[in-house]
């Protein structure tokens, strides 16, 4: 172990400070040593994980153009690649294992290339602790609280010639005016917090992403303006829980206020993500429901439909208050659309509790669901409760619980046969280059064929024909 690597420690980041967070928002200017650094050299970054680890690839961009690289599509050609890696469950940091062990063979060819992995998964010991042990073609970690550092750090390993280690357990503070190169054209991720406090029993997040804290209003309405001004269509607001916007600051109202900010700014499309039940205010509900550019859709994660385990994951609403919150957003949201999280086999769940998800799903009947298994997470409080139910039932329950997914996506669908909707065009689909693709409002993929079809312009489409996952049309 060398001295000079900071190492992440789980005790720490289980702690939560009462530490004010500092605001640094002076302007950006990268230290002289290393403008030069990345001149004919070439950098890509592998993303996995939410949308959050998205938006700091955008950073990570950002800083290496700064730097002076030029971004390549392809491993053979960089001279430095990044994973910037998720943890959420066991099947994520397979994969990012696996895409580890892939790169030996380029870094036997090419010794100069560099290797370094970032994200949810270097802020976990265990994680850590593997890779230095087990991989060697990898050279540089660091976490998500240090990004920011990044220019120092691929310096120091490019000229040390050894490996560098930096990650911290403690959250620091909230760093503006970071450079970023948006990845999208028309739709921009714009964080309105870091963070999470909810300390749900199963979920790594709170250790790998630190305390709740919330940027300041004026910075992120600036954000905004920025991105209105370069042409972005769409904006997606982005925490771990949005409408907890603002508690840390004593805002009353934080997100709500947020919110009708945004929608006054202009932008002609407004996302948000992840809502979480708990949070939800009088307030938000009329914001939401006021303003035309706040679009229609609502992430509305449930984890299951039974109290008991809702209790024992510690998501500290009932299902009859998140049936309270669902009715009344789509009483006053007109053609709400509505997605949630879905998880099966938290420990011992009983068939009667999985049939009480089940009745939850006919209830609420969602366009769209994201399901998981359980996947006990190192430290958590879930993953150390003995379970009783097999792995093969918990998958039999997915597959029951996706057949009845499936089913409802397609009966929301096929209510926009012969509708006319208003899309936000991608470009060509990335899956069948003869047709185009983008989002409706309420968050529906559509594929469409017609003439003159611009980029980024909200166009008129008549859907053809619904399928489960998207839907078919022609441009009016
Ligand atoms: N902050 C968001 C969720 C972020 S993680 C919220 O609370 O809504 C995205 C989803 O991954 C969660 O909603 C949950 O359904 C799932 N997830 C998180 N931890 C998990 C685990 N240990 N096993 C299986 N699924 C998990
Ligand atoms: Fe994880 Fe719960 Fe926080 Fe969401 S609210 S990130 S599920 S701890
Ligand atoms: Fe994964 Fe981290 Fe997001 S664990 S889901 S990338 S916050």
């Amino acid at each position: 172990m060398s001295e000079n690597w900071s190492l992440p420690s789980l005790k720490d980041a289980k702690q939560r400070r009462r530490t004010e967070v500092q605001f640094i928002r002076k302007e950006f200017e990268l230290d002289e040593t290393y403008r030069e650094l990345g001149k004919h050299r070439r950098y890509i970054i592998h993303t996995y994980g939410c949308q959050a680890n998205e938006r700091d690839s955008e950073t990570i961009a950002g800083l290496l153009e700064a730097m002076g690289f030029t971004s390549t599509q392809h491993d053979e050609k960089a001279d430095i690649i990044l994973l910037n890696t998720c943890t959420i469950r066991e099947n994520a940091v397979n994969k990012v294992y696996g895409q580890i062990g892939n790169l030996k063979q380029l870094k036997q060819r090419n010794p100069e290339l560099l290797i370094g992995i970032c994200g949810c998964m270097t802020q976990e010991e265990v994680v850590v602790n593997k890779i230095l042990e087990t991989y060697h073609q990898v050279d540089l970690i660091f976490g998500t609280h240090n990004i920011h550092r990044l220019p120092e750090l691929v310096h120091q390993t490019m000229f040390t010639k050894e490996r560098t280690v930096e990650v911290f357990s403690k959250e620091g503070d909230i760093i503006e005016n970071l450079p970023a190169h948006r990845f999208g054209n028309y739709k921009a991720w714009i964080n309105i917090m870091y963070g999470c406090d909810k300390f749900c029993t199963y979920c790594i997040v709170p250790f790998t992403r630190g305390k709740e804290r919330s940027r300041l209003m004026e910075d992120i309405l600036s954000e905004v303006n920025e991105v209105l001004e370069d042409g972005y269509q769409e904006i997606t607001l982005l925490g771990q829980n949005v409408n907890a916007y603002g508690k840390d600051l004593k805002m009353d109202d934080g997100f709500a206020d947020l919110l009708e900010a945004v929608a006054l700014s202009g932008i002609p499309r407004i996302r948000f993500t992840t809502s979480h039940p708990w949070d939800f205010s009088e307030k938000m509900f009329n914001v939401i429901a006021k303003y035309d550019n706040i679009m229609p859709f609502i992430h509305l994660p449930l984890q299951s439909g039974n109290n008991d385990i809702l209790k024992l994951m510690g998501r500290r609403y009932t299902i009859e208050e998140y049936t309270e919150i669902f009715m009344k957003l789509k009483s006053l949201i007109p053609n709400c659309s509505f997605s949630t999280d879905i998880i099966v086999g938290f420990p011992n769940e009983s068939d009667e509790q999985f049939n009480d998800t089940l009745k939850a799903m006919d209830l609420f009947q969602f366009d769209n669901a994201y399901t998981f298994i359980f996947s006990a997470r190192e430290g958590t409080p879930a993953a150390k409760m003995e379970d009783s139910i097999s792995m093969e039932t918990k998958k039999e329950r997915l597959r029951i619980l996706n057949d009845k997914a499936r089913h409802y996506a397609y009966q929301n669908n096929l209510a926009y046969q012969d509708k006319v909707v208003k899309v936000l065009v991608d470009g060509l689909s990335k899956k069948d280059k003869s047709v185009y693709s983008g989002y409706t409002e309420t968050q529906k993929l559509v594929n469409f064929t017609g003439d003159n079809i611009v980029e980024g312009e909200i166009i008129e489409v008549k859907i053809t024909e619904p399928k489960s996952y998207f839907l078919l049309g022609k441009a009016l």
